[in-house]
């Protein structure tokens, strides 16, 4: 059963030196988090972008989205937001920490922006793999 739109803008070939599972883990958990705080029929868009010497990826939802106060401790272990709407999500608070401790080994980085009530985008980076001269 389908309840959202994943609709994709990725980049040509990019080649970034990486655990292909763990990065895989990294996506699937943003992309879990996007379908779990939006609601159904809601569009989720994940796009690949290379900037500078960086290999971006971004998963944007337009769910519940995240107070300022908030979007800096989501990467914390355990840390789950409690309000009237998660109240009922279940969840372990773990999926983003982990999320960061992978990116962090990649020596990739990891943030999101967002507006509360409007949705939110998490992003990733990791640096490209460039051949040396
Ligand atoms: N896309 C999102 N929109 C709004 N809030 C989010 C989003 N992703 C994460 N959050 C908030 O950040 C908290 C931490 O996310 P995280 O993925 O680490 O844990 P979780 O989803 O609660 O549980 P799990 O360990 O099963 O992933 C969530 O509980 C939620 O409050
Ligand atoms: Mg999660």
């Amino acid at each position: 059963m389908s309840s959202h739109i994943i609709k994709f803008d990725l980049c040509d070939h990019v080649m970034v030196s990486a655990d292909q599972d763990k990065i895989g883990s990294v996506i699937t958990n943003l992309i879990s988090n996007a379908v779990k705080y939006s609601p159904k029929g809601k569009d989720v868009e994940i796009k690949c972008e290379v900037v500078d010497h960086w290999a971006q990826v971004s998963v944007k939802d337009k769910g519940i989205g995240l107070k300022p106060a908030d979007q800096d401790k989501v990467f914390d272990r355990y840390y789950r937001v409690e309000s009237s709407n998660t109240q009922h999500i279940s969840g372990f608070g773990i999926g983003l920490y982990l999320s960061a401790e992978i990116v962090h080994r990649h020596e990739g980085e990891i943030w999101v922006k967002s507006e509360s009530g409007h949705g939110s985008t998490f992003y990733f980076s990791l640096p490209l793999y460039e051949k040396e001269k």
